[in-house]
């Protein structure tokens, strides 16, 4: 089938049908409106392409998850981050030469700008950390503005790639009143983020390689994850042109809430309570299922997988390794093993393909290896740093997207007449 038609008034409407390489199938309706005078109406896009894209697939009928073509099982178990976000940049996997390249620029850039340092301490120590990412992200474009122009853009991705995990431990080291630590040139992307958060200048820190591949699995996991509310949001913003910091500001204000990137701090805080609760996790089961306790499953559910999360499935896996490799015993993930058991079983969650999603287990693995819980998302914005600047580089340069303008069907008032305030 290369058309689908639309009877409209008794007038035949034909629209193309564009078919993508995995036979994901859609009609392209750009000429609806001109033709028709009518629009679409599908709140919350489940039914709406937003774009073509080359970067990443997701079957979540089959439980598939792949970047570039490479399978996320098979990126998990051998890639590196930077080599997976070259990938997602670029589109290829880096050669040798190449992946020097990239990492020692990926060090290079990574001190953030002194007069930086200076604006956290404006921060007051509780302030949560995605307030200040989001905005010392968006002051990139201050601190830099040479890499604010789309000739420039190579030169903002590797800013914002290489100073992302720089200010974000700042923040945290800020929060606690500790002295920065400056990154190391001979250290990997996660063994950086790890030293500049955990070390201290006064002493030398060693670098747990357990800890290491733990924390470069959890980015590579979280790297893309095509159309999601954060991702859409960087298109929505690149789409005015705005530059690479300010829409990826955006994607991590995005990326907070408790629905999308803030559900992992919001899973292990739901099993806090249930610890704290006697362990009572059959009660949050009952909670769930009624719809009047405003209650939900946090890291349940997913807009478009309905069989398994393969992320969640490698991050169920890597919760058992790296604590038994830590020798780290946690009873938290003993109550999220429970209720995800119960879940499964149960009818409420079988009916709606409700599935644990890559947020149930990650945080289990960031408290394990020391990351405090108000950073989870900040640890998923980190990951998502990739993936967020794909898309904007493939709309920017590949693309060349018109700005994104949605319609609406308005339900308000008519035409109503003023009324002058002593008559109303
Ligand atoms: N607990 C209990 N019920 C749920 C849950 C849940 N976690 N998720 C969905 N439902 C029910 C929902 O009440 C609805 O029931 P009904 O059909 O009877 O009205 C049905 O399942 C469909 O839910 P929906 O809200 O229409 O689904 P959605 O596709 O709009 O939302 C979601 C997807 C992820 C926002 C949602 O499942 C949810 O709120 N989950 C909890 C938050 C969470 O874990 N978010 C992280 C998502 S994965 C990380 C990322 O990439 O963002």
């Amino acid at each position: 089938m290369s058309s689908a038609k639309l009877i409209l008034d008794g007038q035949e409407h034909e629209f193309r049908v564009i078919v993508g390489t995995e036979g994901e199938k859609a009609f392209d309706i750009t000429s609806l409106r001109s033709a028709t005078g009518y629009i679409t109406l599908d709140p919350g896009y489940a039914n709406t392409g937003s774009c073509e894209s080359a970067i990443t697939f997701i079957d979540g009928e089959k439980g598939i998850l792949r970047y570039r073509g490479y399978p996320i099982e098979q990126l998990a178990a051998a890639a590196r981050f930077p080599e997976v976000c070259h990938l997602l940049i670029y589109g290829h996997l880096p050669n040798r030469e190449e992946l020097i390249e990239w990492r020692r620029q990926l060090t290079l850039n990574s001190y953030a700008h002194e007069t930086m340092i200076n604006v956290f301490d404006h921060y007051p120590p509780h302030a949560h950390p995605m307030a200040i990412l989001s905005a010392m992200i968006s002051s990139l474009s201050a601190f830099y503005p040479e890499a604010n122009t789309p000739e420039t853009l190579d030169l903002a991705i590797m800013y914002l790639l290489a100073k992302a995990k720089t200010l974000a431990a700042y923040s945290y080291k800020k929060s606690r009143g500790e002295p920065i630590m400056y990154p190391l040139a001979e250290l990997s992307y996660a063994a950086n983020f790890l030293r500049m958060m955990f070390g201290h200048p006064a002493e030398p820190y060693e670098v747990s390689p357990v800890i290491e591949r733990a924390l470069d699995l959890l980015l590579i996991i979280h790297a893309d994850h095509e159309q999601n509310c954060s991702t859409s949001t960087v298109r929505m913003v690149g789409s005015s042109q705005a530059n690479l910091f300010a829409a990826v500001s955006a994607g991590i204000c995005a990326l907070w809430g408790p629905l999308h990137g803030g559900a992992n701090q919001a899973v292990i805080e739901m099993l806090e309570n249930i610890e704290a609760d006697g362990g009572d996790y059959k009660k949050y089961i009952q909670m769930a299922k009624d719809k009047q306790s405003g209650f939900r499953l946090m890291g349940f559910g997913h807009r478009v997988y309905k069989n398994f999360d393969p992320r969640a499935r490698i991050l169920k896996k890597a919760c058992d390794d790296v604590l038994s490799e830590m020798g780290v015993s946690d009873p938290l993930l003993d109550i999220a093993k429970h209720l995800e058991e119960a879940a499964l079983k149960d009818e409420f969650f079988i009916e709606r393909k409700l599935y644990p999603n890559v947020d149930f287990y990650s945080g289990i693995i960031y408290r394990a290896i020391g990351i405090p819980t108000n950073m989870f998302t900040v640890m998923f914005a980190l990951g998502r740093m990739p993936g967020w600047i794909a898309h904007y580089r493939e709309m920017r340069l590949e693309r060349g997207e018109r700005i994104h303008r949605p319609r609406q069907v308005y339900t308000g008032e008519n035409v109503r007449k003023w009324i002058p305030l002593d008559e109303r």
